[in-house]
């Protein structure tokens, strides 16, 4: 199978998120901080969770369960499945091995791909595998499934507001309504202690905030850059956001989003002439000399292209927000949620032909800027009106989850705490707020095995 395969990308996605929330007003005024902190300061209103009844095997196995169920897929016609996640409760077997239960039931078996880690770049790479694949001489003419997913959970603490869980399922192939342009990926990659999770005793991460805010405007700064160079290669009316209907961000909370769409309006103002930048930037000439990299916390910069941004943020990027906000930081499926969002913020007619780039981000550090182009071509109307269709069930099940107090949601996280190691153990966390079709734990025995159910 060498022939070349034209449109690679997504042809169907499903978003898992857990039935349970904590809102973010109750959180401030259990935290005693200033009102306002998580919501404006934030910028989220409520953070998804999930009990010890669910774990990473569970939330993916949900999302992949559910692409297969909507979308009526041959399990046959599946060559490749690859997972992404940060969620690590076994150093040796893969997320994917506990996914192919589903496939080895109908006999599927051949089927290439394993779990790709680093913090919330793993659902990327996992991504690119799959699109790869797809592209290569290796590939058999069959489809791929990429799954990411994550339960991102802080200790107590600052960090805990930026929280959040879900996962994300994926069909990859040619002939798609959401196409990757091809020779465009632009990366940025090198060590950083930011974020990182040395303690595999416990589920939760040690977080230098301060830098990895840093790391994460430095890694857009340097993605954006590139992937405008590449572009113009390809294209020398590129013109940088100007020329993108969207610019989707990994959101480790929505307000980091809306200041890195600012930064974006930042770079595209050093990268001006100074005729362009009179016309195109008036009144912004006191940052004439400014380098970007002296200017991560510099207030009086980041306010003004705040403000400049304003516009250009609630027409490319504030409609990508919708799940983030209401779910927090679900780490590999971030970005993903994003373009859930993104994608059922409009009708098809008007995606068509649509082109945004994606900026995803990993802690650690990895970092890469792409781009997708809905398809113009007619033949795959169809399939782009029930991706989003599909979608919209999903996102309206939002609507549909149990808001718990924050003494609940921390009772919880205090359990799972308590129980991270814990063998052979029985969660305690309740299935009757499950949505139907979730997969949960059962029971963890004396070896260490997992076991689970699905709720009816
Ligand atoms: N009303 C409105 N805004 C407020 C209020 C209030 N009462 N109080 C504080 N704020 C604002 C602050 O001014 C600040 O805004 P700024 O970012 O524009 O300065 C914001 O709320 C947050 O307050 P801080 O005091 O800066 O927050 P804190 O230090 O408590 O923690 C942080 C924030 C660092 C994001 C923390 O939640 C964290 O470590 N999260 C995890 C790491 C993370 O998500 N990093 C991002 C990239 S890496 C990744 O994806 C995991």
């Amino acid at each position: 199978m060498s022939a070349k395969v034209h449109n690679v990308g997504i042809l169907a996605m499903e978003l898992y998120f857990p039935s349970q929330y904590v809102d973010q007003v109750d959180l401030e005024k259990f935290d005693e901080v200033g009102t306002g902190k998580y919501t404006i300061g934030l910028g989220q209103s409520k953070m998804g969770f999930c009990s010890d009844r669910e774990d990473i095997n569970s939330i993916c196995m949900t999302a992949l369960h559910r692409l297969i169920e909507k979308n009526d897929i041959n399990l046959h016609d599946i060559g490749r499945l690859e997972v992404g996640t940060e969620t690590i409760i076994d150093k040796s077997k893969s997320v994917k091995t506990f996914l192919m239960t589903l496939f080895a039931k109908e006999g599927a078996t051949d089927i290439e791909g394993i779990d790709s880690t680093n913090a919330c770049y793993g659902g990327t790479a996992a991504l690119f595998n799959a699109i790869n694949w797809v592209e290569s001489s290796s590939w058999d003419g069959r489809k791929a499934i990429v799954v990411a997913g994550d339960i991102a959970v802080y200790g107590k603490g600052p960090a805990r507001p930026t929280g959040g869980a879900g996962a994300v399922a994926m069909l990859i192939g040619p002939d798609a309504p959401l196409v990757f342009d091809c020779g465009v990926r632009a990366s940025y990659m090198t060590h950083a202690y930011d974020f990182y999770k040395p303690d595999l005793a416990s589920e939760f991460p040690y977080v230098d905030g301060k830098l990895s805010i840093k790391c994460y405007l430095s890694a857009l700064d340097n993605c954006y850059n590139l992937f405008c160079k590449k572009m113009r290669k390809e294209n020398p009316d590129f013109k940088g956001l100007l020329s993108l209907d969207g610019m989707l961000f990994h959101s480790p909370y929505c307000k980091l989003v809306q200041k890195s769409l600012g930064r974006v309006c930042f770079n595209d103002f050093l990268n001006a002439s100074s005729a362009e930048r009179e016309k195109q930037f008036p009144g912004l000439s006191q940052f004439n000399n400014h380098k970007r990299e002296e200017t991560y916390f510099d207030r009086d910069l980041e306010k003004a292209f705040l403000t400049y941004s304003e516009k250009l943020f609630n027409e490319k990027t504030k409609p990508s927000l919708h799940v983030a906000r209401n779910v927090g930081n679900m780490y590999t499926p971030s970005l993903y949620g994003g373009l859930v969002s993104y994608l059922v913020s409009k009708s098809p007619d008007q995606l068509i032909g649509k082109k945004f780039a994606l900026f995803s981000y990993g802690s650690g550090l990895a970092s890469t800027m792409y781009s997708i182009n809905i398809c113009k071509d007619m033949s795959v109307g169809s399939k782009l009106e029930r991706l989003i269709n599909s979608l919209n069930e999903t996102v309206g099940m939002l609507n549909k989850r149990q808001c718990v107090e924050p003494q609940v949601f921390s009772d919880l996280m205090d359990v799972r705490t308590q129980n991270y190691h814990t063998a052979p153990y029985e969660p305690s966390g309740p299935t009757d707020v499950l949505f139907p079709g979730t997969y949960y734990l059962v029971r963890i025995d004396e070896q260490r095995r997992r076991t689970y159910e699905r709720k009816l």
